[in-house]
């Protein structure tokens, strides 16, 4: 019997974000920050149907799935009801539903349970990597919101994630007692997954907020580079470089003085990429 990850049950809850406080103003002409908090809600309420691949996935693992079905699954989606909340009470004009409706048909295909893997192990050394990317941009959402309720929400969020990152480590940890895989096979799945952290997703969901709040425009590859050059500029200011590098490098299991020399030069190679 292994441990179960995390503590049950909410650490928060919708219901108590203070949206009647929303300082309005200081959003309401702030257009990048709309498109990144409605395509983050779409892409956070998409959950469900990660979950169900990921509980296809692993079949057998009764543990695993409970985890994702009544603590991951659940927190995931009440992340999306919350930016989407928060969507609807700026900019009210926004067709939110329309845009996820968009949004989901585009990346359904994406979704699928046979994109996961290649092992078991793996797959979880993965899920550490998507969970080190979310804790890590709402940590820079947390700090460089120019709205407080916005930053509190996010704060929430980022807490969530790193308790994900956590559960997965943990079952990550056990996969590899069961079923070791070398430091090399999993650096590359770390790295390959790192690569692919910019992909489809992110660009599906602006383009479909894109859609609906400029009827009639085309939103092309050029246009999500340039959204992402101008947040690759806060990222320069507020991405936790440092927490997010040793999360990723955890898996690795790298000894002490080889992390030591590692940590800062990825670190440094990171911030000179973004
Ligand atoms: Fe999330
Ligand atoms: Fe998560």
């Amino acid at each position: 019997m292994r441990a179960m990850p995390g503590p049950s049950g909410p650490r928060w809850s919708v219901d108590d974000v203070a949206y009647d406080k929303i300082d309005r103003a200081a959003m309401a002409d702030k257009l990048d920050w709309f498109y990144l908090v409605a395509a983050s809600s779409f892409v956070e309420i998409l959950s469900d149907l990660y979950a169900r691949n990921l509980g296809d996935y692993y079949a057998g693992d009764e543990e695993a799935r409970d985890w994702l079905a009544h603590k991951w699954e659940p927190e995931e989606m009440q992340h999306g009801e919350a930016l989407r909340r928060y969507v609807q009470a700026v900019w009210p004009d926004f067709d939110w539903q329309r845009g996820f409706d968009g949004f989901r048909t585009d990346y359904a295909p994406y979704c699928q349970t046979a994109l996961l893997g290649p092992t078991r192990t793996l797959e979880m050394a993965a899920r550490c990597v998507v969970e080190t990317g979310t804790a890590s941009f709402y940590a820079m959402l947390h700090v460089a919101s120019p709205e407080p309720v916005l930053a509190a929400v996010a704060g929430h969020i980022r807490d969530d994630e790193i308790g994900h990152y956590k559960g997965f480590y943990r079952f990550y940890r056990d996969y590899q007692r069961r079923d070791p895989h070398s430091r090399f096979r999993v650096a590359r799945e770390i790295w390959r997954r790192v690569v692919e952290v910019d992909s489809e997703d992110a660009f599906l969901a602006v383009k479909n907020v894109s859609i609906v709040h400029r009827p009639g425009s085309v939103f092309t590859r050029a246009d999500f580079r340039a959204f992402r050059d101008r947040i690759r500029a806060w990222m320069r200011l507020h991405y936790p470089f440092q927490s997010a590098v040793k999360m990723l490098l955890r898996p690795l299991d790298l000894p002490a003085p080889l992390q030591r020399i590692t940590v800062p030069l990825i670190v440094r190679t990171a911030r000179r990429i973004v």
